[in-house]
């Protein structure tokens, strides 16, 4: 369906984060890109109710960007817009959370679920618009790149109602399935529970965002795409309080009489390898993946419906993942430009402070000379008196 570009938008909150999050660490080519430009990724978190979807914001990105839920759930879909400017040694990211209050508890649940299908197509809408535009220098990207889904941990086969609100979501946006409160069920427990929700998904022909692992990339970034892709769906445990372990270290986690579980602990949750997926391995890809085929298809269906008729064909032959690559190859050389030019305006800015400098040095001697002479001026003007008083 088309919606409405002019239904008013969600409000937006804006806040200003310092905290450490980790995205400075990024690989060179993104960061280089980034200190630029700064960068932007908008990520939707939808589920159940009470799932723990506000606290795993919060602790993704170390700082209270969502407001706790007021103890009184309201009986409406209520959309939040959270915009958050996240800066770490010199890296600006520009994150955008969309909050969908949970569903679960309405007699009607298209009700709840039909308003976040809506806030997702008119994201494509306005940047439709933006497109059609005659001039289109600086396009403002709100388009929803990934789509974090809350499963509750029940350790059962899916619910009906998370397969009927995936099924609508995962052709609209990057489907990131993970088990919520994970620290609930046994290691063992959430093995089994990944495979049938995987199992689940594919029966239900469900397709979730497959993180992508180049072959021609070094070893390093080579175990680290594995291992993200092998995590999903990932077991989080979200928590932004900060306990004391047996050993004595601060950590963040959640306190249990038998222990803790520690949310940074790859050992304990795979919530570290959901933030490396997010803002690190595949920030490129869930933005590209966004733009290249999730978008262009809606595009495609939305001009066709709109009787716009134009050659898709080479489009809807083209594999995904060599379209991908090519962008990347693209990408790396547009960086390699903007590195020379970089290079060139800092240089510039160098030798512009040198004149400077040079300059007021000049000016300081010239300054000296004056204040020197002045007293001089004056030394003489004394020892003249002096004479003249001592010749009386
Ligand atoms: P809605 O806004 O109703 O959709 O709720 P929500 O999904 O945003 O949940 P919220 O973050 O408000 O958390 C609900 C409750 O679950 C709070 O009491 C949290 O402390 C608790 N909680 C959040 N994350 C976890 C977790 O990983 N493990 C456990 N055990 N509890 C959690």
């Amino acid at each position: 369906t088309v919606q409405d570009s002019s239904a008013p938008a969600p409000p937006i909150i804006r806040k200003k984060i310092t905290s450490h999050v980790g995205f400075s660490s990024l690989p060179n080519q993104v960061r280089r890109k980034s200190v630029k430009e700064g960068f932007q990724l908008t990520v939707m978190v939808v589920g159940e109710s009470g799932l723990g979807k506000s606290t795993l914001i919060n602790t993704l990105f170390n700082s209270p960007v969502c407001a706790p839920r007021a103890a009184e759930r309201p009986r409406t879909v209520a959309i939040e817009n959270i915009e958050a400017d996240i800066e770490e040694n010199g890296v600006r990211l520009r994150l955008n959370v969309v909050d969908t209050p949970g569903f679960g508890d309405f007699v009607n649940n298209e009700d709840s679920w039909n308003p976040i299908i809506q806030n997702i197509e008119q994201r494509f809408e306005a940047y439709l618009s933006q497109e059609n535009q005659i001039r289109r220098t600086r396009m403002h990207d709100t388009r929803v790149h990934a789509c974090i889904y809350f499963i509750q941990p029940t350790g059962q086969s899916l619910k009906e109602i998370d397969i009927e609100l995936m099924r609508r979501l995962h052709d609209r946006v990057n489907l990131i399935p993970v088990i919520a409160k994970a620290d609930t069920m046994s290691q063992d427990d959430v093995a089994d529970f990944k495979e049938r929700i995987l199992s689940d998904l594919e029966f239900n022909g469900i397709q979730i965002f497959q993180a992508p692992v180049y072959e021609d990339d070094d070893e390093e970034s080579i175990a680290e795409a594995d291992a993200v892709s092998r995590a999903i769906p990932f077991a989080v445990v979200g928590s932004t309080r900060v306990v004391r372990t047996a050993s004595g270290r601060l950590v963040r986690g959640r306190a249990y009489p038998w222990g803790f579980v520690e949310v940074d602990n790859p050992e304990h949750c795979d919530f570290v390898l959901l933030r490396q997926m997010l803002v690190r391995t595949n920030l490129e890809e869930l933005r590209a993946y966004t733009n290249q085929f999730l978008y262009e298809r809606w595009r495609s269906v939305t001009l066709l419906a709109r009787g716009v008729v134009q050659d898709e064909s080479a489009f809807m032959e083209s594999d995904p993942t060599e379209r991908l690559r090519e962008e990347r190859l693209i990408h790396e050389a547009k960086l390699a430009k903007m590195e020379g030019v970089m290079k060139q305006v800092f240089q510039e800015k160098v030798e512009m402070q040198e004149k400077k400098l040079k300059q007021s040095e000049v000016e300081l001697y010239a300054r000296h000379k004056e204040i020197k002479d002045g007293l001089d001026r004056q030394w003489a003007q004394l020892i003249e008196k002096k004479n003249r008083l001592t010749g009386l």
